[in-house]
């Protein structure tokens, strides 16, 4: 008989891609997807441990699935993704009715998993020992990953350009949850770009915990490994020239980074738009702005989370980089790509933040003017290193930063986006709202609302802005209403 199974997804975009394969798998092997959970034989939850609130939600959402299985004994319950990696046995004692736990490294054992659960029902083995943890592996097995063409978009569609993170901020669990970097071949990326753009899509979005360190460690074992061998090559290339990104190395040993891989996508594939999420500030060079600047496809937004304006808190967060340097960055970007949109991440309340520091965060954003930002209280996680030391911010305090930052935010988005009213901009129609107007993004990243038929959809399109309101801007088809074929047209924000 075939299986239902329901997926619910927590977290990032790395964690909507998983899902996608995850779904893309279980189709492969025969599983049903289903829209309710009252419908699925297996209820699977892809989780995130970023925060406190993050995982609470994912416990909250079982614990009723649970009620469901006294009702359907037979149901099988799931926990996927970083929570599973994080609280890993404590999620059965928890949630004594959870058959299977599987970290982000175990995603494609799954079906494999599955099928265990199955056989140990079987063999009627209940209790504690029927449960299922797939915790152990430190690196995802890119080599086991297997092709599959679930996507939830029809325009935009992730592409997963690295797996894991290296970096040791002290406040984040993702190194955990997500083990070692890791960066797929770059020829491998080109075909599934390149096989998406065939399929009608028009933008990619490359996902990686921090996509700027792309290449230092490919599953081969190849890669720039460090600061000092990245150097080495790029001086090998200036003495050279550059090569292809995707040539054999073993010809001309070269340097294939994050911006390598740009350049390759944007010459090789005829996808109209990338983007790329997300961007660690240690890691970012200049190479990659004169990318941003130099290659059509390329849209001109970064997102540079800055996490904090307070030397002494990026110090204690072990950033890397100090407001200084990362203001210069910004600098250098907005010469090399004047148009650029810029958002950020920032923490509020990490331990040790005072007044002081928490002004300095809210001075570097009056500074930088961000497009957009993203705003959160800090959680301590468990494991981590800040973990250990006291969360001695008052949580009335985090709300009440919270708020400010949230305030002063919208004042500069809204300032920006007025500024834009009477522009032009290049949109990418993506679908209908529920008021029934279309919707799309600039190359910027903003929301933009327009009127027009439905066979734009998947289009790109010239619209000139007539108001703003909140975070969207509203706009008209421009003068022509014509579509834009590539190169032509706007490319303001
Ligand atoms: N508490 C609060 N925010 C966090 N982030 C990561 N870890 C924590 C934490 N422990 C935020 C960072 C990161 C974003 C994805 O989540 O700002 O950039
Ligand atoms: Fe959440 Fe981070 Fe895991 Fe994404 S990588 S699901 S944000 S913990």
């Amino acid at each position: 008989m075939v299986q239902a199974v329901y997926l619910q997804t927590y977290g990032c975009q790395m964690n909507e891609r998983d899902s996608e394969e995850i779904l893309g798998m279980l189709i492969a092997h025969g599983y049903a997807i289903v829209e309710r959970e009252e419908e699925a034989d297996v209820i699977l939850l892809n989780t995130c441990s970023v925060r406190a609130h993050a995982e609470e939600r994912a416990f909250g959402k079982m614990g009723l699935m649970q009620k469901l299985k006294r009702e359907r004994p037979e149901l099988v319950l799931g926990i996927l993704g970083c929570m599973a990696k994080a609280q890993r046995e404590e999620v059965f004692r928890r949630l004594p009715q959870v058959d299977l736990v599987a970290g982000p490294a175990e995603i494609y054992d799954l079906p494999d998993l599955l099928a265990g659960v199955a056989e140990r029902r079987q063999r009627a083995e209940r209790g504690a020992g029927a449960h299922v943890l797939a915790v152990d592996r430190k690196v995802r097995p890119l080599d086991r990953r297997p092709v599959t063409g679930y996507r939830a978009g029809r325009v935009t569609a992730f592409v997963t350009i690295m797996e894991g993170c290296d970096k040791k901020c002290a406040y984040c669990i993702v190194p955990t949850t997500r083990g070692q970097e890791v960066s797929r071949p770059v020829d491998e990326i080109l075909d599934e770009v390149q096989q998406l753009a065939r399929a009608g899509y028009r933008q990619v979005i490359l996902l990686g915990q921090n996509v700027n360190s792309y290449g230092k460690r490919f599953p081969d074992g190849s890669g720039w490994v460090g600061p000092a061998r990245r150097r080495a090559l790029l001086q090998l290339e200036a003495r050279n020239g550059p090569g292809e990104a995707d040539a054999d190395p073993r010809a001309t040993p070269r340097l294939v980074d994050f911006p390598a891989l740009l350049r390759a996508i944007d010459r090789k594939t005829s996808i109209d738009r990338v983007r790329f999420t997300t961007s660690h500030p240690f890691d970012a060079h200049e190479e990659l702005f004169r990318v941003m600047a130099e290659c059509r496809a390329v849209c001109e937004f970064l997102h540079l989370p800055v996490q904090t304006g307070s030397d002494g808190i990026l110090r204690a967060m072990r950033r890397g980089y100090t407001t200084e340097t990362y203001l210069a960055q910004i600098a250098r970007l907005r010469t090399l790509v004047p148009e650029v949109a810029v958002s950020t991440d920032i923490i509020v309340g990490f331990p040790g933040e005072t007044e002081t520091d928490f002004e300095a965060t809210c001075a570097l954003m009056e500074r930088v003017r961000y497009d957009s930002a993203f705003v959160f209280k800090y959680s301590p996680r468990p494991g981590t290193e800040a973990a250990a030391w006291p969360d001695d911010v008052p949580q009335l305090v985090k709300e009440r930063r919270n708020q400010v930052i949230l305030e002063l935010q919208a004042r500069i988005s809204r300032e920006k986006l007025e500024a834009g009213v009477g522009s032009e901009v290049e949109v990418l129609v993506e679908e209908r709202n529920r008021r029934g107007q279309l919707t799309g993004k600039s190359r910027g990243n903003t929301t933009v609302v327009i009127e027009g038929p439905d066979t734009l959809i998947g289009e790109l399109v010239a619209a000139r802005v007539t108001r703003v309101t909140g975070t969207t801007m509203i706009g008209e088809l421009a003068d022509c209403g014509e579509r834009l074929t590539c190169g032509s047209g706007a490319r303001s924000h």
